[in-house]
């Protein structure tokens, strides 16, 4: 199974952004005692590649990638501190065709037409679709699909445990990712116990669908 099938099995990618470098290890494993084996970790603090190491060396059970990756040099530390996939906002082709030469999952944000049909002519099949709320939710990816069948959609922004169900429930979303999990102010107090709560939720909520 690659990552980009693993990330699909698990349903979930928890968007973690770490101020401390030393917070890094107890979301992975408080994440990972609430079910979910993916995290990514944004690249809009200066934490983030030290952070994304300590996990790639500690936690070796959990799937770490990058996210908020806006270049290539971004990728390349990411990849460097054992980044196992990168997350951008956008489409940046460099950065893109840069992970695919060195064999990374990429997971580019789309949310146009023209922006899709760049990434299949460069043979990619799943979509960052951000934000979610903003650019017309579950309507806006369900008419995408039409031209666009077997694409398949990273819904984040504005996704949480109140609407993961009908996101995760639509044939065309392979994986549902949103920062609700890890709030910034568990984090900061070390309210780990919240993380695992949450998480077991989300887990809760995308086997009731799946089942
Ligand atoms: C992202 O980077 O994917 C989003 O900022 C996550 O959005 P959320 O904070 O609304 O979950």
């Amino acid at each position: 199974m690659d990552i980009m099938q693993k990330l699909e099995q698990a349903g979930i990618i928890p968007v973690v952004v770490l101020d401390r470098t030393e917070d890094a290890v107890p979301t992975a494993k408080a994440l990972l005692k609430g079910g979910i084996g993916v995290m990514e970790i944004t690249f809009r603090t200066a934490a983030a590649r030290d952070a994304i190491r300590a996990v790639a060396e500690n936690v070796p059970e959990m799937i770490v990638g990058a996210g908020t990756v806006l270049n290539v040099a971004q990728c390349e530390a990411a990849s460097q501190a054992g980044a196992q996939f990168i997350v951008s906002p956008g489409l940046d082709i460099p950065l893109t065709e840069s992970c695919i030469r060195e064999g990374l999952a990429v997971i580019p944000g789309c949310v146009t037409p023209s922006e899709i049909m760049a990434i299949l002519a460069l043979g990619l099949k799943t979509v960052k679709f951000f934000p979610a709320s903003v650019y017309g939710g579950l309507d806006a990816m369900k008419a995408l699909s039409g031209p666009f069948p077997g694409l398949k959609f990273i819904p984040t922004g504005g996704v949480n445990a109140g609407n993961l169900r009908e996101y995760i429930a639509a044939p065309f979303i392979s994986a549902a990712g949103g920062s609700w999990m890890c709030k910034k102010a568990d984090i900061a107090a070390g309210k780990f116990d919240q993380i695992s709560a949450l998480s077991e939720e989300a887990v809760r909520i995308i086997r009731e669908v799946r089942q």
